[in-house]
């Protein structure tokens, strides 16, 4: 045998052995002496040396055994067994074990399949806990508007920069957030978004950034972590920014400069490595005049600004908004839409919408529980009467008796959507008309959406 061969066959990693057509052993490698705990043994009997070894057989028979359990040091081998052929005689047997143990084999297919399922289990789990579910290319709209800030964005995403959303509710302020997490090289980190108006003020700051152990009567005993420690190595969303108490402000200005975060009652600072978005859809330029707003937070935020046109000034992207709007409420309501007739198109350039896409979501699916066929028509388009020739939903009276719960939550919808629209958007002020709190409003907004 040439040097190469003979020092491939010892090293191989699986056992080897090549007996001659009687059984003796002519070779036998690193591996099986290893695993067999022999030395020398060239020459001798392979029954001599391997128990339940069928290599003299072969040697004899001249017929091959392919993957024959072989039990040896009561372990089941996967062993083959090959003779080797010279002008129709055999002149040696080779033998290899495939595996140590076939349990073993077995045991480590189902561990591979296990564990295939739970990889799929936590890489879903880890999408839905990081929250950033959403990517540009959902993100839909042919305008050259919606385009060149899609576009803008993604070369944001890349950066570290701070950046500020603004726009009107329902624009997609938050879709745009989290696709410039998912498309920034902290994508496997966290993406955690803070309702800076839905929380009390009382509570606000604790919610942010956390508290100590006994910080207050109540704290949970072993303190808390805030969103800000949460979001560590990833995003955070300062959603409605707009509306953070003053006090509060001043706290998150230290945190952005410093990059550390301190928790109520902590004595001690926890640094932090945290991308922040905020996002408003008030006048930031009109609260900072007011007083309401900390010019040089607004400042530390706006490295970056984003402002997203509202749907009326970019009513080309309706169709395609329709269309992929029609297949998500399709995977969730169940109903298809075939066509749509062309009046549906007049009616919906012609309206102003003042709740931008997410009006136009909520449109659409109150349409799709009206069709009667697979046609989308111009009567099952309700929008609210103040926008002139257009029928309003509440004065369309519902024909057949419902339960009580599903007539008040529709009402109630449709008292935030009349505020909201009577408040231009604000939701502050909506709530101020509907006389609730901001939090109570908050909630029930964000129930309906
Ligand atoms: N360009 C778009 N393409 C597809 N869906 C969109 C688009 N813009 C908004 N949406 C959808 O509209 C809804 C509202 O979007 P989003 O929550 O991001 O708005 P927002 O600006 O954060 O509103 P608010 O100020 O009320 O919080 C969501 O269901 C979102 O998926
Ligand atoms: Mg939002």
């Amino acid at each position: 045998m040439s040097k190469l061969l003979e020092v491939v066959f010892e090293n191989a990693h699986e056992p080897m052995i090549v007996t001659d057509k009687d059984g003796k052993i002519l070779l036998l490698n690193r591996s099986y002496r290893e695993f067999l705990n022999v030395q020398d043994v060239i020459g001798q009997p392979v029954t001599d040396v391997i128990e339940n070894t069928r290599m003299h057989i072969v040697g004899q028979a001249g017929v091959a055994e392919i993957a024959d359990i072989q039990q040896i040091k009561g372990q089941n081998m996967i062993a083959h067994r090959i003779p080797i052929m010279d002008e129709g005689k055999v002149i040696a047997v080779l033998g290899t074990v495939l595996f140590q143990d076939v349990q073993e084999l077995t045991a480590l297919a189902a561990m591979v399949a296990q564990l295939k399922d739970e990889l799929t289990y936590y890489k879903k789990e880890l999408r839905r806990r990081m929250g950033a579910t959403y990517h540009f290319d959902q993100i839909v709209g042919y305008s050259q508007k919606l385009q060149e800030l899609k576009k803008f964005s993604q070369k944001v995403a890349k950066s570290d920069s701070t950046v500020l959303i603004t726009g009107e509710s329902g624009t997609g302020k938050e879709l745009f957030a989290h696709a410039i997490h998912a498309e920034s090289k902290r994508k496997m980190g966290p993406f955690i978004r803070v309702n800076c108006a839905a929380i009390p003020d009382s509570l606000l700051e604790s919610e942010l950034f956390g508290y100590e152990e006994g910080a207050f009567t109540g704290a949970v005993r072993r303190g808390k972590k805030g969103k800000f420690e949460l979001a560590n190595h990833g995003t955070i969303l300062l959603d409605e920014i707009g509306d953070m108490p003053l006090p509060l402000q001043a706290k998150l200005l230290r945190v952005l400069q410093e990059k550390e975060v301190e928790r109520v009652g902590a004595v001690r600072t926890t640094p932090i490595d945290v991308r922040v978005i905020a996002s408003t859809n008030s006048d930031m330029l009109q609260s900072i005049k007011e007083g309401k707003f900390r010019a040089d937070l607004y400042y530390r935020l706006n490295v970056v600004s984003l402002s997203i046109p509202p749907l009326r000034e970019r009513l080309e992207d309706l169709p395609e908004l329709v269309s992929n709007l029609l297949k998500q409420l399709g995977e969730s309501t169940g109903v298809a839409v075939r066509a749509i007739d062309e009046e549906v198109w007049h009616v919906l350039r012609g309206y102003s919408w003042p709740g931008n896409v997410r009006e136009l979501k909520n449109v659409l699916e109150r349409a799709l529980h009206l069709m009667e066929d697979d046609i989308l028509k111009k009567e099952h388009i309700w929008l609210p009467v103040s926008d002139e020739g257009t029928p309003s939903s509440l004065s369309v009276s519902t024909h057949a008796v419902r339960p009580l719960k599903q007539i008040l939550e529709e009402a109630e919808q449709e008292a935030l959507r009349q505020a909201m629209q009577q408040a231009g958007g604000n939701k502050l002020n909506a709530a101020k008309l509907l006389q609730i709190s901001k939090s109570s409003f908050y909630e029930k907004w964000e129930k309906y959406q």
